[in-house]
């Protein structure tokens, strides 16, 4: 068996006024979409965030891609290729479309034109509107140009908080299709998303986040579990 991707063992983090993660421990193997669920409060973003190097954990060990990360900083993370898009989507609101997915290739210096091109084929909405400012877009759009800031720092392991959060219906869709597609293209994922139906379709395994662990036994593939299951043991 090859080492995963992720391993994240004995996680403990939270904030100074109190603890939220209590020993967290979940794989992520190279290629595979996880989605991590849970009741709201329950810790998800505050494990994504430990991922990302926003939260420093108190214990435990998080290693990616062969090496530890736990407890380094969120730039070093970024550039050994774990990509966050946060809950809040963090846009500039007064940028252009194009200056915002410009962003998301700081790190380096090659071939931004072409990603930026492939951004734009790929979300036909931003091509169309890639000097408009954000703040002119719909929620949707904006989800899309934070993924597409994410993509353009070319992704190893991409974290998505909440992608259809606060989303009209018809988005809720498109960022199913989205999301699908870049399953497709083997992109490695960790996914928060209260919408279960759309988690149960593009994840190929979940992880439900209760009493700050990973519900014992709540390790699944999909498919072995209904929604029926699942809300029953994210709430009962
Ligand atoms: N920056 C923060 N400072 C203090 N407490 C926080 C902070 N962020 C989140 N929390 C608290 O941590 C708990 C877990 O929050 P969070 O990880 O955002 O949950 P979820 O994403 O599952 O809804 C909640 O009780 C929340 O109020
Ligand atoms: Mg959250």
């Amino acid at each position: 068996m090859p080492e995963p991707l992720l391993t994240a063992l004995g996680v403990e983090a939270g904030y100074r006024s109190k603890q939220i993660l209590f020993g967290v421990d979940f794989t992520i193997s190279r290629g595979e979409v996880v989605a991590l669920l849970g009741a709201n409060g329950s810790g998800k973003s505050t494990a994504l965030n430990t991922v990302s190097g926003f939260v420093r954990p108190s214990a435990g060990s998080i290693r990616f891609d062969g090496e530890e990360i736990a407890g380094s900083p969120p730039h070093r993370i970024f550039r050994r290729g774990i990509i966050q898009v946060s809950q809040a989507r963090d846009l500039f609101p007064d940028m252009s479309v194009e200056d915002n997915l410009r962003l998301g290739a700081w790190v380096r210096g090659a071939e931004i034109e072409a990603d930026l091109d492939a951004v734009c084929t790929s979300f036909p909405r931003l091509g169309e509107r890639r000097r408009q400012p954000v703040r002119l877009m719909s929620g949707g759009e904006q989800q899309m140009v934070a993924i597409g800031r994410a993509l353009m720092g070319r992704p190893k392991l991409l974290l998505l908080d909440e992608p259809s959060g606060g989303l009209a219906p018809v988005f809720v869709g498109e960022i199913a299709a989205i999301m699908t597609a870049l399953k497709g293209r083997g992109i490695t994922m960790l996914i928060i998303e209260q919408n279960i139906k759309l988690a149960l379709t593009v994840a190929d395994r979940f992880l439900i986040l209760r009493d700050g662990k990973v519900a014992q036994g709540h390790d699944v593939r999909t498919g072995a579990a209904t929604e029926e299951d699942i809300v029953r043991s994210i709430y009962l």
